[in-house]
This record gives C-alpha cells, structure tokens and sequence, in this order.
C-alpha cells in the first residue's frame, strides 16, 4: 500500500473506559513526529450541541431528554462538527482525528431508536477513511470508570456497557456490507498502552510495518 497523499479523516471508538482518549493523544503526538499536519477532535463536539448534549448526559433523568431524543442531537452535533471542524481542515491539508463518530451513534442509539433508524438518520455523512474500534470486556471498562471517580453518565452501568458492545459489534456488521464498506481495524485493548499504540500506528501506516 503506497502513503496516500490526501489528508485523512480518522475515529477512535469504543465503550467508555476503553482508553480512546488516551489513544487519540498518543495518535496525534505520532503524527506530529512524522512532521503530518492534524488536529484532534471530538464527539459530543465543543460546539453549542455537543455542549447541549454533555450537559443532557450528566443532568439528573427527571429533568433530562429521553434516549429517544439524543439520536436527534447527536446528529445535529455531527452536522455542525463536520461543517465547523472536520471538513474544513481536511480542505485546509490536515488530517483529522476524532475521539468518537457516527460508529458511535450506531452502537449507543440503537437500543433507544433502532439501528435502521439511526444509521438513516446519518445517511448524508461521510465514512471516515479508518475507524480504529478499541474492544474490551465491558466489566472492566466500568472498572476503570469507576476508578476515575467521576460522575458516571447514563450509559455507564454494566448492564448498559453490555448492550452497547453488542450495539458496536451489529454497527460493524451493518457498515461492512455495502457498496462503500468502511474501514475498521479492531484491537484488542486490553493490552498496556505502549502495545495498543503500536497497533493503532501499524493501522494508520500500515505501509511503513
Ligand atoms: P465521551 O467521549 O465518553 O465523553 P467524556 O469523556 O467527556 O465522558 O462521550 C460521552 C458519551 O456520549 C459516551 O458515553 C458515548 C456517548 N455518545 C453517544 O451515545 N452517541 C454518539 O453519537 C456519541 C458521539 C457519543
């Protein structure tokens, strides 16, 4: 495989706890060493959505929105990132990296709204040209969650960590057929963090193993 010469637009996903934030961090440094322009990103963005949406996610759940109402905002958040973020840096040259995308959206809001339903409702965004998916067991996500001693959002109890891995592996299944298959390299992340970077840098410049 020769170095493409387009920038390239690249998701980290996986259950909360399954150390994407870090791995984000590490890509971006890696990049920055290769002397490659990009930038780090996220989903829920820093937009005025994405902050709507974090403030929905740690509200108390008398007061907050319903599941049922999240795939709206999520997508509504995708929207304004790709047209604020995304896009116009991919056009500027840079690669982009984000914590996160629509993979996501498959896995979480499926169980609320059904994956058919969800993934129509992202129709009109783009594939991103490689998803890394970071697995691990759900128990012991919720054991590094619970480690962090912050708040927990509504989606980390270990019965909803089990749905949601569940939601990721028909998400995978659902965006590998087709006629544009996205690109999905899986790793197991419960390795140290030095051996998950090294498979993450091998699936992003798998022309340099
Ligand atoms: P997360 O990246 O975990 O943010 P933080 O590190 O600030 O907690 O994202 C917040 C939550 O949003 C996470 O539990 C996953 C969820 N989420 C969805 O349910 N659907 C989506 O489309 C996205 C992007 C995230």
């Amino acid at each position: 495989m020769s170095r493409p010469e387009a920038p390239r637009f690249i998701t980290i996903e996986g259950l909360d706890g399954s150390g994407g934030t870090t791995q984000l961090r590490m890509l971006h440094a890696a990049f920055l060493a290769r002397g490659e322009a990009c930038i780090v990103t996220r989903e829920p963005s820093d937009g005025p959505v994405g902050k709507l949406i974090r403030a929905q996610l740690g509200a108390p759940p008398e007061s907050a929105v319903r599941d049922g109402v999240l795939p709206y905002l999520f997508a509504a958040d995708r929207r304004d990132h790709l047209d604020r973020v995304v896009l116009p840096a991919l056009a500027r040259g840079e690669s982009v990296l984000s914590d996160r995308y629509a993979l996501s959206s498959f896995a979480y809001q499926a169980e609320a709204h059904g994956l058919d339903r969800v993934m129509r409702l992202n129709q009109d965004f783009p594939a991103p040209h490689l998803t890394i998916l970071l697995e691990l067991d759900p128990a012991v996500c919720l054991t590094r969650i619970l480690a962090r001693g912050l708040p927990r959002d509504r989606f980390e109890t270990l019965e909803r960590l089990r749905t949601i891995q569940q939601g990721y592996e028909a998400a995978v299944r659902a965006v590998s057929g087709g006629a544009a298959p996205w690109n999905i390299v899986p790793i197991d992340a419960s390795a140290d963090v030095d051996t998950i970077h090294a498979r993450v840098v091998e699936a992003v410049w798998p022309w340099r193993a």
